[in-house]
């Protein structure tokens, strides 16, 4: 499975913002939605493009468009904290939603909600969701969009764990991973470290 990891200075500097405990609710969301555009700037540098002859004010010339947008697909609720950012970059990209909550003590993600596509067949898919912890969410979201017929999906994720990218690699599912860092480790909660904490928390709140 393919990693990227984004160590662009300015993609570092917004992490340690995120990072930082002392940061409050709006700038960690300020920062994110500006880490997001980093992220899908380099998630779509490979992406093909259509050309079309165009005319400037002063000749023609060739224009490229995305050949084939991709579907933007944030999972609830930290992953909200990137859509809009995502959509602005890719206007032309429809999205779905799915909801999961990771149980504290299980660890493992339980739904509340999926609104996608029935068939993703030949559609590229970002999926947006600030951490891969366990991997568990992820896997569940990716299984979701293979069983629609998805064969290329890309996981942006802020910050990744060591087990859980590598969970993520040994489900065998067609997908890679950008992210703005793979941190040291998993602690005994679940937790990234060192990380930056719970993304739904900081963004939305404790519920
Ligand atoms: C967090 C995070 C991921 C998931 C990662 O969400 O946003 O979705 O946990 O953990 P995993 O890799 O171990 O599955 P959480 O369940 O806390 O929900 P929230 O976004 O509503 O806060």
């Amino acid at each position: 499975m393919d990693v990227l990891v984004v160590e662009h200075p300015l993609a570092r500097a917004r992490l340690t913002t995120m990072r930082d405990a002392r940061t409050d609710s709006a700038a960690f969301r300020a920062a994110l939605q500006e880490l997001t555009q980093m992220l899908i700037y380099e998630a779509m540098r490979e992406a093909p493009v259509a050309v079309e002859r165009i005319h400037t004010p002063v000749a023609r010339t060739d224009g490229f468009r995305l050949a084939n947008p991709p579907l933007l697909v944030p999972v609830l609720r930290a992953g909200l904290g990137m859509a809009d950012q995502a959509h602005n970059l890719i206007p032309d990209a429809q999205m779905g939603f799915v909801g999961l909550a990771r149980d504290e003590r299980t660890l493992q993600p339980t739904p509340y909600l999926e609104s996608l596509p029935a068939d993703l067949a030949g559609r590229p898919v970002l999926v947006l969701d600030p951490m891969l912890a366990t991997g568990g969410s992820m896997i569940y979201t990716i299984r979701l969009l293979v069983d629609r017929g998805a064969t290329d999906i890309t996981a942006v994720c802020v910050l990744a764990a060591p087990e859980g990218v590598e969970k993520l690699a040994s489900a065998d599912l067609p997908v890679r991973v950008v992210t703005a860092s793979v941190d040291e480790r998993l602690n005994d909660s679940g937790f990234i470290v060192p990380g930056l904490g719970d993304a739904g928390d900081r963004l939305y709140g404790a519920v």
